[in-house]
């Protein structure tokens, strides 16, 4: 049986993917229990699991370092690449949005907007397709600062809750789309390890029902 390696997101997306991999009978007692460490071999079916960065996931996947990849959407949409997007997982969900102090109209008066994001591709895209010139100006964390300190008019940014823009007086302007976390295969890894690789993916796709 061939190997297969798995480039897992760190953080808010691993308790989701634990449950799907336990749910198909891989064995997450490290993973469960994984302190600092960031890389782990699983024996029943053969899988390397490791821990990256979302971005990163998408890179390791490219570059054929991790032959599957469990990543979000937002960051699929933000990185493009060459991949296949095999599965929804179903988990991770939350929305792009646009959001702002509540009196602010993006549409309103002739002057361009300034929109702080931490996904400069997606706001772009999102307010090009609406025929409307944005000066995007990037910021890699805690974006709700920007438009409460004068930095933007407004951000792009994901919401899950709701509750980061709450408490901090913003609301959402519009809604721009939803997402989810998907998991992709890396091309060349699907023709060379095709028979394992896609009885993963069904039995994930069983699982999760998609
Ligand atoms: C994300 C996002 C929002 C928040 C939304 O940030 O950028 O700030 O989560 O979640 P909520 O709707 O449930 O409040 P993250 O926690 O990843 O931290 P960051 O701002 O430092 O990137």
């Amino acid at each position: 049986m061939n190997n297969i390696k798995i480039a897992l997101t760190k953080g808010r997306l691993e308790k989701g993917a634990v449950e799907i991999f336990e749910a198909i009978g891989i064995d997450c007692s490290q993973l469960k229990n994984k302190g600092r460490k960031l890389i782990f071999h699983e024996d029943t079916r053969n899988l390397d699991f490791f821990l990256a960065k979302a971005s990163d996931v998408v890179t390791y996947v490219e570059h054929g370092v991790a032959d599957i990849g469990v990543v979000g959407k937002d960051t699929l949409m933000e990185s493009g690449g060459n991949y296949y997007e095999m599965v929804d997982l179903n988990i991770g969900k939350c929305k792009f949005i646009v959001a702002s102090k509540p009196e602010t109209d993006i549409y309103g008066g002739y002057a361009n907007k300034k929109i702080a994001t931490k996904y400069p591709r997606v706001a772009r895209e999102f307010f090009a397709k609406k025929g409307i010139e944005v000066e995007i100006i990037k910021i890699e964390g805690s974006v709700e600062l920007a438009p409460i300190l004068g930095l933007s008019d407004a951000i792009v940014d994901i919401m899950e809750t709701g509750t980061t823009l709450k408490e901090n007086g913003l609301v959402v302007l519009e809604d721009v789309c939803d997402i989810s976390a998907r998991m992709i295969v890396n091309v060349a890894s699907l023709k060379m390890k095709r028979e394992e690789i896609q009885k993963f993916i069904e039995d994930v796709r069983g699982y999760v029902g998609k």
